[in-house]
């Protein structure tokens, strides 16, 4: 079929129309997030948004059967993972994506100029990037907290994986551009395979499906532009290099989170990064979110 209307993320692009395209989403990051709230690493639209949902709170029909099973792996899993049910190995896969975002972003933030210190269109897009981390690790613990789980601890990583984290953001862009933007990748491959798992695994839960939905729609509509926009910071080479990179990132990823592996196709989703085109996202998230002009057909 010749009816797509996007092409490859990996489609190769020029300096000039990456310049442009900077300037596009620059224009684009500001009316989506409102204004940035530096101090509180927030976003006045965003703020807005999860406020909304904490005021209009839903909670689930018939309260988790086994909280404390959440707690005793939500950290490191210690219990056999077959003997977990699948409402807790989602909910523990949940948590365990969003905290290993939250220290990278916590790594960058103190790393990156500040706004008042960022002079190019790339820092400012990057300041706010960070501070949308940041909102998406709020939504995800909404989620937790409509299952009932609000004694949720967002725990550091080990010391020498926090190390790594704060390192990453130092090195120069050649060298970290193109994992960065495999990481965005990432995000977007597993937040439409969560959202499907929502229908399975909430099945009785009709109101909380529904909320899971919204708050991962939130997150995921932010995610699919910083993949377009994270690509924007590559050449050529760097995105060949990161076609190749795909499949060991997410397997070494996914590895550390053994709750994927039990709940997902890891393979399935290596295609779909390898595949990534815009094409199967939603017509409701594109017209909020923003797309490279060079992945336009
Ligand atoms: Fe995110
Ligand atoms: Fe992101």
């Amino acid at each position: 079929m010749s009816s797509a209307k996007y092409l490859s993320i990996f489609t190769p692009t020029d300096a000039q129309q990456r310049k442009a395209n900077f300037e596009s989403y620059w224009e684009f990051t500001q009316q989506h997030g409102g204004a940035l709230l530096e101090a509180d690493q927030d976003l006045e639209k965003k703020r807005a948004r999860l406020q909304h949902f904490q005021d209009n709170p839903v909670r689930l029909r018939k309260p988790l059967a086994n909280p404390d099973a959440f707690y005793r792996n939500y950290i490191t899993l210690q219990d056999d993972i077959n003997s977990l049910d699948p409402m807790t190995l989602m909910l523990t896969a949940i948590y365990k994506f969003a905290r290993h975002e939250w220290v990278g972003i916590k790594g960058a933030w103190d790393v990156v100029p500040d706004m008042a210190n960022s002079h190019t269109i790339e820092d400012k897009i990057s300041r706010v990037h960070l501070a949308e981390e940041f909102c998406h690790g709020r939504l995800f613990n909404e989620m937790l907290v409509t299952c009932g789980l609000d004694k949720v601890e967002w725990v550091p990583l080990s010391p020498w994986k926090e190390k790594v984290y704060e390192q990453f953001p130092k090195f120069p862009g050649f060298l970290m551009d193109t994992p960065a933007f495999v990481t965005e990748l990432m995000g977007v491959t597993f937040y439409f395979n969560l959202y499907e798992l929502f229908d399975k695994v909430l099945v009785d839960e009709p109101e909380v499906c529904e909320r899971f939905k919204a708050l991962l729609d939130e997150i995921t509509i932010d995610e699919v532009a910083h993949v377009g926009q994270r690509r924007n910071f590559i050449g050529n080479t760097g995105i060949k290099i990161a076609k190749w990179l795909v499949a060991p990132f997410y397997t070494m990823f996914f590895n550390d989170i053994p709750e994927v592996g039990v709940l997902f196709d890891v393979k399935k989703m290596i295609n779909h990064g390898l595949a990534f085109d815009f094409n199967n996202v939603p017509d409701y998230m594109l017209e909020r979110s923003w797309i490279p002009s060079y992945c336009k057909a």
